[in-house]
């Protein structure tokens, strides 16, 4: 059975601009796909494992292991939590994400699932070149990104002045290395200004996630 994976990044539930757009998304791709099964992962609703100190240091040792022995460590402690992470998004056929942007990047939360599943050693290898090789292949990746302010789709320039967007662009790049090679991206911007705008800049959001999921 084919899963979709949806990471909820967005705490403000049903005012969040990212969260309703998602919604109108999973509406019309459960429509197209009523077979499918959908994962929720609320990441501000969601105990995510924890990775201090035995989890970094189990990080390392995992690299050392594997470069010398040719087999990683045992899933314990928090590696586990770690591992278990990792499994949940290697089951998904297809992720969707939605986040809003804080403080010109990610929510904590996010960050926390980032370093969670994001492991050299684990889901990227490392060859013989040096070269990182991401693990998480062949599966779309839908981004619906909300913020305040509007942004352009490029790698901030210095002209970006107070205004720079690290949210997309470390989004991408992490998913990259992940090898994810299929990501679209829907934005939902700028919400900081009520008004009649701001209705429309919803309702277009929505319109493009309904005609994207079509596709999905
Ligand atoms: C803690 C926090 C930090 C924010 N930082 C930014 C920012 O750096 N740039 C921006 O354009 N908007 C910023 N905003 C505004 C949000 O991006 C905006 O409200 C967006 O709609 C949030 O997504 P959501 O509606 O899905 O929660 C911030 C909001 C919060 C709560």
């Amino acid at each position: 059975m084919t899963k979709l994976l949806f990471i909820e990044a967005s705490p403000r539930k049903e005012n969040s601009y990212s969260s309703q757009v998602a919604n109108e998304f999973l509406e019309s791709y459960k429509a197209a796909n009523p077979e499918d099964e959908i994962e929720r992962l609320p990441l501000f609703e969601t105990e995510l494992a924890p990775l201090g100190m035995e989890g970094a240091n189990q990080k390392m040792e995992n690299i050392m292991k594997l470069m010398t022995t040719g087999s990683g460590i045992e899933p314990e402690g928090e590696w586990a939590g770690v591992m278990k992470e990792i499994e949940r998004l290697k089951s998904a056929d297809k992720v969707l994400l939605s986040a809003p942007m804080w403080n010109y990047s990610i929510p904590y939360r996010l960050k926390h699932w980032i370093d969670l599943v994001v492991q050299v050693g684990a889901s990227v290898m490392v060859n013989e070149k040096f070269e990182y090789i991401g693990q998480i292949t062949d599966r779309p990746l839908q981004m619906i990104l909300a913020s305040g302010s509007p942004y352009e789709n490029r790698f901030p320039l210095e002209s970006d002045g107070t205004k720079t967007d690290f949210e997309r662009a470390y989004l991408d790049h992490i998913f990259r290395f992940l090898g994810f090679t299929d990501i679209r991206l829907i934005r939902v911007m700028p919400t900081g200004m009520p008004g009649p705008q701001l209705d429309e800049i919803v309702a277009n959001a929505k319109k493009e996630a309904k005609e994207a999921a079509k596709a999905f």
